[in-house]
Parts: structure tokens; C-alpha cells; sequence
């Protein structure tokens, strides 16, 4: 019976693959304010922008390529029970090979009708404006938005209340209720976090870090992850 290794990542596990992390760009988003881009008020203000900025952030998604990050925690599958929670909404945990991977603030290479949000459809091109979905209503993008609730939380919350071992990557845990997520792994297991800057917030019982880019971290998270197997 393999262990259940539940691993938390953010933007800082894909940064190495060339897509801009949230707070390390002086809190612009590309260059623009999260306000004008990614909340149901900028959409209802000027869809025309917030459209422009995901179709953006989508070409580079698909310009990007995994990580040595990405492709170690796929490998890892061949040892332990994976389940990948990402804030992240690109692809690069599914292009790796992992089997497991729970979007927490949805997903880039989705689209959905602007009024239900089951009617979901992919997307690898831009989502303009007039493109309606079958219930005949705009189309957005499949992406959980500032305010917005995140549907996955709960199970997210039961697989990490199951985890044998809990790792953290590349995430400033600043935004919630992902960021709580920790709380939920049970106190005594062996937790793990790397981190270019480990944050001040992770102050976690059992926790030992590895602060490094995410490329080099995984290298010796790998090896302490084998010690455990
Ligand atoms: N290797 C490892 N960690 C890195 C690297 C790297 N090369 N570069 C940056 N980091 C770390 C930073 O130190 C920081 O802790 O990654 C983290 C990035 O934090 P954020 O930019 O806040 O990204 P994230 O935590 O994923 O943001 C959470 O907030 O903006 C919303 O919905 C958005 O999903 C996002 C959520």
C-alpha cells in the first residue's frame, strides 16, 4: 500500500518554467491590477480587458513547458500515492505526467457559460467577446476570480485530512482559504515545504524546508521523501 503524499503548489512551481509568479511582480498581474482583471466587478466593467488578459496568459501557459519541479512529482507516482492541490490554472502537473491534479482556482484551458457554471468546455485559443456558450450566454474563463467561491475546497480539504505526508511548493500561502489548507493535514505526519523564500506563515509542526528554486528544492525534497517510502 503506497503512502498518500498530498502536495499543496502555487505559482512558484511553475515560475521556472517561465510564467510570472503573483507577489514576486510588485503585485501587478502582467502589468495590471488584480482589481481590472480578476474579479466578477472587472468582468461586469470591462469584459473586453479581462478577456484580453486571460487570452494573454493563456498563449504563455501553452508556450511554457514542465519543470524539473513538475516531472519529479509525476516520477514520484511510481513510489507513493500522489494527489497534486494547485492554486495554479495552467497544465504544466497534467503535460508532466501527474494522474491526480485538483485545480483549486480552475483552469486556463477552460471556458464556461458567464451564468452556469457547469456548462465548462475547453479552450487552446482566445475566448472573445460575442462567443456564447450552448445555454447561449457568454463565455468566460473557468477560472475562480477574487470573491468568487472556490467549489474544490472541501475536497481538497478531505484528500489533505488523508495525507501520510504533506508538501508545499512554490506558494505564498497569502490567499484563502487555500492557504488554510495546511490546517487540515493531520499534525503528526512529516510535512515539507520548498520555497525561493520559505514564508513566515508556515510555521508547521513536523516541517522541515528546503529553500531553493523549486528545481533544485525538489532534488532534495526527493531524496527525503525516499527516506520515508
Ligand atoms: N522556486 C520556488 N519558489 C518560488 C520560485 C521558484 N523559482 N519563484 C517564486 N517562488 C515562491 C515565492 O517565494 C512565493 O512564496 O512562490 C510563491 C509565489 O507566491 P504567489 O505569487 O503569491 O503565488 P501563489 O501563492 O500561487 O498565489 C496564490 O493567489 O493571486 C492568487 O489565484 C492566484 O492562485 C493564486 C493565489
Amino acid at each position: 500500500m503506497k503512502k498518500k503524499l498530498v502536495v499543496l503548489t502555487g505559482a512558484g512551481i511553475s515560475a521556472e518554467s517561465g510564467l510570472k509568479t503573483f507577489r514576486d511582480s510588485d503585485g501587478l498581474w502582467e502589468g495590471y491590477e488584480i482589481e481590472e482583471v480578476a474579479t466578477p466587478h472587472a468582468w461586469k466593467k470591462n469584459p473586453q480587458l479581462v478577456l484580453d488578459f486571460y487570452n494573454m496568459r493563456r498563449k504563455n501557459v501553452l508556450e511554457a513547458v514542465p519543470n524539473a519541479a513538475h516531472y519529479t512529482l509525476a516520477e514520484l507516482e511510481n513510489r507513493f500515492d500522489v494527489h497534486i492541490i494547485t492554486q495554479n490554472v495552467d497544465d504544466l502537473h497534467e503535460r508532466a505526467g501527474s494522474a491526480k491534479v485538483l485545480h483549486l482556482h480552475g483552469e486556463i484551458l477552460k471556458m464556461r457559460s458567464e451564468i452556469n457554471e457547469e456548462i465548462v468546455l475547453p479552450v487552446r485559443g482566445d475566448i472573445l467577446w460575442g462567443d456564447k456558450a450552448p445555454d447561449g450566454y457568454q463565455l468566460r474563463p473557468h477560472i475562480v476570480w477574487f470573491e468568487e467561491p472556490v467549489p474544490m475546497i472541501e475536497t481538497a480539504a478531505a484528500i489533505t485530512r488523508q495525507a501520510d505526508i504533506f508538501v508545499v511548493i512554490g506558494t505564498s500561502l497569502a490567499v484563502y482559504p487555500a492557504a488554510g489548507l495546511v490546517n487540515y493535514a493531520p499534525w503528526e505526519i512529516p510535512k515539507f515545504i520548498v520555497d525561493k523564500k520559505i514564508p513566515s506563515t508556515s510555521a508547521l509542526y513536523n516541517l522541515q524546508g528546503f529553500e531553493a528554486p523549486a528545481t533544485e528544492g525538489i532534488e532534495h525534497l526527493r531524496k527525503a521523501l525516499l527516506a520515508l517510502e
